[in-house]
C-alpha cells in the first residue's frame, strides 16, 4: 500500500480562500482526500461487502451524499440521521438504523417504514428490553402482508482494543450490545413475530483501533455464534463488524483498512462452508473522513506565558475532540505575520516558500471559556492577531460533535472540489437560531 500523500501543501491555497470567502472559523472537506479515503477501504472490502458511512462521524448532507456517490450506504444510529440519510438522497434499503438506546418512537419509524413496502436495510437491536419493545411494536404495525423487517443483533463482543479508554466500546463491561446468551434469547424473542426476520449479528468493538488482534478475535466471537444460530434459521446470514479503522496524525503508524481485510480469510476458513455469512459488512466512520477535515481558524491572541500562547477563533466547540480525549490534531499555519505561508513547504535552498520559516513552540488555546478549550502544544511559525491557521484530521467527530455553547452559530461547511473551487454545503448557522 502507498504512502498516504500529504494534502495539505495543495490546499493551502484553497483553504485561505475558503476563509476569505466564508470567514473563520470554516471547516472545509477536500474532495479528492474523501475519494482516496474511500477507494482505500472499497480496496480492503470490495464487492459484495456491503459497506455503509457510519452518519455520525460527520452528519452534513452533503458529506453523506458523496459518500453515498463513492460506494457507501449509511449507518444511522437516530431518527435525525435517518433523515439527514434521506435528504442526501439514499432509499432506506441502503440505510441501516443501530444505536445504543433507541426509542418506542425509532422502532415504530422502522417498523412503519417495512409496513409501507420502504423497509430500511435492517435495524440493529442492542438489548433483551428492546427485543421485546420491538415485538409488542412490531405486532402492531406490521400487519400487512408481505411487510418484513430484518433484524440484526448487537453482540458484546467481550474484548479490549488498543485504543484510548473512551473509544474501547467492546469491552465486556461497556454499554453496548448483548451478551452471547442474551443475543440467543432476543433472536428467539424476535424470530417468533410476524415479519420481523432475524437477520445476522452486529459487532463492533471500538474506534481508532491501533492494533487488528481484539478486532479478529471479536470476529472470531461474532463468526462462531452466527454459525451456531445459523444452524436452525437459514436466514441467520448477515455479519456486519463495524468500524474503528483509524486515522492518526499523517506519519503515524497505524494499520491500514487492508491489515484489517486480510485477517478474514483464515477466520472464515475455519467456519465450516454452510454456517460462513452471506453477507459481509462495515460501516467506518472516521476513516472515510477524518483525513478530508480541515478546519481553518484566524489567531486572535498571542502572548507570553511562560512560553508563546496563541488563542485562536475556533476551539471546542467546533472541535470537541482534544477536550474531550485529549486527542492530538496537528495544527500548521497557513499565513504568518499576514504573509501566506505553505505549510509542509519547511524552506531550504532552492524552496519556493524562500528560506526555512522559523518554527517555534507555541501552546494553542480556544476561545471558549473552559479551560479544557486546549489544543496542544504545537510548533508554528512567527504569528500575530489576524493570522490563518489549519487544524487537521478534523472531518470526523467536529462537524457532528459540535455545539452552540458561548453562543456560537456553527461554522460553515465547505467541500474543495479536485480543481480548487470550492462548493457552500452549509451556511453558518445564525444568530438569529441561538438562545
Ligand atoms: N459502528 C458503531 C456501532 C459505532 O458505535 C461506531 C462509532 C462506528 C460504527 C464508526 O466508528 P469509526 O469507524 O468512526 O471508528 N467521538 C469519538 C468516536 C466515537 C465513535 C462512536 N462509535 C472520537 O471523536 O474519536
Amino acid at each position: 500500500m502507498s504512502a498516504e500523500v500529504d494534502p495539505l501543501p495543495r490546499l493551502a491555497p484553497v483553504l485561505r480562500a475558503a476563509a476569505a470567502r466564508f470567514g473563520t472559523p470554516v471547516q472545509v472537506t477536500d474532495g479528492p482526500t474523501l475519494e482516496a479515503a474511500a477507494e482505500r477501504l472499497r480496496a480492503a472490502f470490495p464487492d459484495p461487502w456491503l459497506r455503509a458511512y457510519s452518519v455520525k462521524a460527520n452528519d452534513v448532507a452533503g458529506i453523506v451524499a458523496r459518500a453515498a456517490g463513492l460506494g457507501f450506504d449509511a449507518n444511522v444510529v437516530s431518527r435525525g440521521e435517518w433523515a439527514v440519510a434521506r435528504r442526501a438522497g439514499l432509499p432506506n434499503e441502503r440505510i441501516t438504523l443501530e444505536g445504543v438506546g433507541k426509542t418506542d418512537a425509532d422502532l415504530r419509524a422502522a417498523c412503519r417504514a417495512a409496513a409501507d413496502g420502504t423497509s430500511l436495510r435492517w435495524l440493529a437491536i442492542e438489548s433483551l428490553d428492546e427485543a421485546e419493545a420491538l415485538v409488542r411494536i412490531a405486532s402492531r404495525v406490521l400487519r400487512g402482508a408481505g411487510a418484513r423487517l430484518d433484524v440484526l443483533f448487537r453482540l458484546n463482543p467481550e474484548v479490549v482494543p488498543d485504543t484510548i479508554r473512551e473509544l474501547a466500546v467492546g469491552a465486556g463491561t461497556s454499554k453496548f450490545g448483548m451478551t452471547a446468551d442474551e443475543l440467543s434469547t432476543a433472536v428467539e424473542v424476535v424470530g417468533g413475530t410476524l415479519g420481523l426476520v432475524p437477520r445476522g449479528i452486529h459487532l463492533h468493538v471500538g474506534s481508532q483501533l491501533r492494533a487488528v488482534d481484539a478486532w479478529r478475535d471479536a470476529i472470531r466471537r461474532g463468526l462462531a455464534l452466527l454459525a451456531l444460530l445459523g444452524g436452525t434459521r437459514p436466514e441467520f446470514d448477515t455479519l456486519d463488524i463495524g468500524g474503528g479503522f483509524p486515522v492518526l496524525p499523517l506519519g503515524e503508524a497505524a494499520p491500514d483498512p487492508l491489515r484489517f481485510a486480510r485477517e478474514l480469510p483464515a477466520l472464515l476458513e475455519a467456519i465450516p462452508v454452510d454456517r460462513r455469512p452471506r453477507r459481509l459488512a462495515i460501516e467506518p466512520g472516521r476513516a472515510l473522513v477524518a483525513r478530508a477535515g480541515f478546519l481553518v481558524a484566524r489567531v486572535l491572541h498571542v502572548r507570553e506565558r511562560g512560553g508563546r500562547q496563541v488563542v485562536l477563533d475556533t476551539g471546542m466547540t467546533e472541535l470537541i475532540r482534544p477536550a474531550l480525549y485529549e486527542a492530538w490534531h496537528e495544527i500548521d499555519a497557513l499565513t504568518s505575520l499576514g504573509r501566506p505561508v505553505d505549510p509542509g513547504d519547511r524552506g531550504g535552498p532552492g524552496s519556493p516558500g524562500g528560506p526555512a520559516m522559523a518554527l517555534e513552540p507555541a501552546r494553542v488555546d480556544g476561545p471558549i471559556c473552559e479551560s479544557t478549550d486546549h489544543l496542544g502544544q504545537h510548533r508554528l511559525p512567527p504569528l500575530h492577531r489576524g493570522d490563518l491557521v489549519v487544524i487537521r484530521d478534523a472531518g470526523a467527530y467536529a462537524a457532528s460533535l459540535a455545539s452552540t455553547y458561548n453562543g456560537r452559530p456553527r461554522p460553515p461547511q465547505v467541500i474543495a472540489e479536485s480543481d480548487g473551487s470550492l462548493t457552500l454545503a452549509r451556511r453558518r448557522g445564525s444568530l438569529a437560531a441561538l438562545g
